[in-house]
């Protein structure tokens, strides 16, 4: 940015200096025409020239920016891919379908050193069980979610699911058995279907609107310009809080998933859908 803000101007100028010098001296060379033989249209000539030959240099200082944009963002991805993954994968137990036994023993968890976000969590969940958990705001509820699904290593204790240790889990096999509806929902540009199948093809279109159905989101889907083809944008900005957490909900629910987590997942929609959502979990 700083090379573009700096070359830009100087080749600017240097330009708008060129044609200033050649008016000035062309048109004294004009004026004496008798000895020089510069004709106005010589001069005229010039003056387009001179424009050509900047032309290129402005250019180059256009592309410089294209390309200093292309370098910053590659960085930025080649930051993400270099990155370390703080989980290990070295478990191998597969399971098609859990049974959804999820047991917490002794669980002590940081983010970062020493910080203890949980200490001494004990949970027992038992199969086709509903539990709730209530706390206030950074008591650590959604981090519960997050080491359900091993997106972070707890430090102390064990998390079992089925009896199995979590890290044993395969953790492809592992997430595909939890859905969740995450309090943040993030949604893809891509498309309705793209956003809840996220490119597994094995979800069809039927699955999808089956799931829709069951938390009452097809008629808001149906009015969608397009319907499953409906364009969303980047993060959702063009569906309403409600309308995401709904498509999330759909993602989760077509997996039919044995353990389903739900961060404050009706927060942010009407209290009929609310209701109905109620009702699809308990089918
Ligand atoms: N990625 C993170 N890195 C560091 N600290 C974090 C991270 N995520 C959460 N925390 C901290 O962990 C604590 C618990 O956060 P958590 O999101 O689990 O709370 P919560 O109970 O879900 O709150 P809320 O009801 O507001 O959703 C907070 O004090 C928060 O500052
Ligand atoms: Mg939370």
């Amino acid at each position: 940015m700083l090379y573009y803000s700096v070359y830009f101007p100087v080749a600017e100028i240097i330009a708008a200096m060129g044609v200033g010098l050649l008016v000035w001296y062309g048109a004294k060379g004009v004026i004496n025409a008798g000895e020089t033989g510069i004709t106005i249209g010589v001069l005229t000539a010039f003056i387009m020239y001179i424009q050509m030959f900047f032309r290129p240099i402005r250019m180059i200082a256009d592309r410089y920016n294209t390309l200093q944009m292309g370098i910053v963002s590659s960085s930025r991805i080649i930051n993400l891919l270099d990155s370390e993954d703080h989980v290990v994968h070295n478990g191998h137990h597969k399971a098609d379908s859990v049974k959804g036994q999820v047991v917490f023993e002794k669980v002590w968890f940081a983010y970062n050193d020493n910080e203890y976000v949980l200490k001494d969590i004990n949970l027992s969940i038992k199969p086709g069980e509903t539990v709730a958990l209530v706390g206030a705001t950074g008591a650590g509820k959604s981090s519960v979610i997050n080491l359900l699904n091993r997106f972070y290593e707890i430090n102390r204790g064990s998390i079992k699911v089925d009896d199995v240790d979590i890290q044993q889990f395969d953790i492809g096999s592992l997430r595909k058995n939890i859905g969740v509806v995450f309090q943040d929902v993030f949604l893809f540009s891509d498309s309705i279907r793209g956003n809840v199948t996220l490119g597994n093809p094995d979800v069809t279109d039927a699955m999808i609107l089956k799931a829709a159905d069951l938390v009452g989101a097809r008629k808001f889907i149906e009015r969608l310009p397009g319907g499953l083809d409906y364009k969303v944008m980047e993060r959702g900005l063009t569906l309403s809080v409600g309308q995401r957490q709904l498509l999330s909900f759909i993602r989760a629910m077509v997996y039919d998933p044995h353990i389903l987590v739900l961060d404050e997942a009706t927060s942010s929609v009407d209290h009929d859908t609310e209701v109905m959502i109620q009702m699809a979990i308990e089918k």
